[in-house]
């Protein structure tokens, strides 16, 4: 219980941080703590929610402080990762993989670690877990990448196009812009103004030429590739209701919709 309430800690901080630096103003259906509070205090709580995550860690004894630690630096790397973009000698692409690896993938990995290194498991199940956790995680963030164009705040609880009016690289538009094509020019036009504009102009038409172009569902295909990847870090555990889950968790993940 302990080892899940600190992964969920580290979770809630990461969203506080995450909602400041996507200047996001709604969370779960409700005002995000930035909205509210202001930068400042979500800043400051999440900070908060981490050092707590850390005194669980600390009860927990040191290989889990060596995880925790090790975790929320990868996660905050994958953040400034995110902020400061890919540079000119890099592959966006590559970039992409690098940033949910870190942001979102190394929280899922954690998660498991904990479950089986508290519970006694042997390494190796230990490290296919670890495996799995990073595959759903970047599947998951795929998944979010997505929905964030096509799900509607009604459902999401989040506002609709956000990672487009703030320019954030997410895999369908990165995918819609690597190759040229017919789309890829009116759709960097639009998202440069959406960026440099008032927000939500033009973004309609962006989320329609997503669409059309193919991105989405392409992004669709990356997102199931990785959940195959899952499927078999957990093919390589032995059966029994857990793996079960685990199997659960990436039929999960391919359906959801918010
Ligand atoms: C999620 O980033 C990763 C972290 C919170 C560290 P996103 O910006 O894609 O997540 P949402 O869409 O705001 O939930
Ligand atoms: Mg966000
Ligand atoms: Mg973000």
């Amino acid at each position: 219980m302990e080892a899940a309430a600190l992964a969920e800690l580290v979770h809630v901080a990461s969203l506080y941080h995450d909602d400041v630096m996507d200047q996001a103003r709604t969370r779960r259906g409700v005002p995000s703590v930035n909205a509210r509070w202001g930068n400042t205090t979500a800043v400051l709580a999440g900070n908060w929610l981490l050092s707590k995550a850390a005194q669980l860690a600390a009860e927990l004894g040191p290989e889990t402080i060596r995880l925790q630690s090790k975790v929320t630096n990868r996660l905050i790397m994958g953040q400034i990762r995110e902020l400061v973009g890919p540079s000119d000698d890099d592959d966006p692409l590559s970039h992409y993989f690098t940033v949910v690896a870190g942001k979102t993938a190394a929280l899922f990995a954690m998660a498991l670690q904990l479950g089986a290194v508290r519970t006694g498991a042997p390494e190796h199940v230990v490290q296919t877990l670890a495996e799995y956790g990073d595959h759903l995680g970047i599947g998951f963030q795929i998944a979010d990448d997505i929905l964030d164009i096509t799900s509607t705040s009604e459902v999401s609880g989040k506002e609709q196009g956000k990672d487009l009016a703030i320019g954030v690289a997410s895999l369908p538009v990165l995918l819609a812009l690597a190759d040229e094509r017919p789309e890829a020019g009116e759709l960097r036009t639009l998202l440069t103004a959406a960026t440099a504009g008032p927000e939500g102009a033009g973004l309609p038409r962006a989320v329609a030429l997503l669409h059309r172009c193919g991105a989405l569902a392409e992004a669709r295909t990356v997102m199931h590739a990785r959940l195959l990847r899952a499927r078999a870090a957990a093919n390589r555990l032995p059966d029994g209701p857990a793996t079960r889950a685990l199997h659960a968790l990436c039929d999960f993940v391919a359906r959801r919709d918010h």
